[in-house]
């Protein structure tokens, strides 16, 4: 089921969210199948559940090769939840970013370049996997929204924030 994505301002992005204390359940199922949903519906690269108001630590994210999207980076169709994030090294990349709970909008985040993420998949499977550049800029942005942080945060020079349409005329962009 599409459900509405919350939007900046709205103080339930702000609340850090709780751990998952069983997998495989028929409640955490039906989550990601919302989850999947509403992010294939506004066509996303990623979605937390707190975007739809649902304060568990479950994250989803993937990216295909798209002809809208000729420069992104593939990222494998992920579920994960109760994630835990290591930076590798101290290398930190800027680059671009949109969210689904601020549409229309972009911004010049600083990011890791590489980390390891660990966590599980919804029926309780382990995922440990050591990513970098584009899929690791995913995953961060995605696990700051379980920590009530959004990527305006993270904006270090807020002249590098403004309307997609303007920062990059006839362009599409992916929210994550
Ligand atoms: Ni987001």
């Amino acid at each position: 089921m599409i459900r509405p994505v919350l939007r900046m301002g709205d103080p339930r992005l702000l609340v850090p969210a709780q751990p998952v204390e069983a997998y495989d359940t028929p409640e955490l199922h039906a989550l990601v199948a919302d989850m999947r949903d509403t992010m294939a519906h506004l066509d996303g690269a990623g979605l937390a559940a707190p975007q739809i108001g649902v304060g568990l630590r479950v994250v989803i994210f993937g990216v295909h090769r798209n002809p809208r999207y000729p420069d992104a980076e593939e990222v494998p169709d992920t579920v994960l939840v109760n994630s835990r994030l290591t930076p590798l090294g101290e290398e930190i990349e800027e680059g671009w970013e949109g969210c689904l709970s601020v549409p229309g909008m972009r911004g010049l985040v600083p990011r890791y370049r590489r980390l390891r993420y660990e966590g599980f998949d919804a029926a309780g499977g382990r995922i440990d996997r050591t990513v970098e550049g584009f899929h690791a800029r995913v995953v961060q942005h995605e696990c700051d929204h379980l920590d009530g942080i959004l990527y305006p945060m993270r904006i270090r020079d807020l002249a590098n924030f403004g309307f997609t349409e303007v920062l990059f005329p006839g362009r599409p962009a992916m929210d994550e």
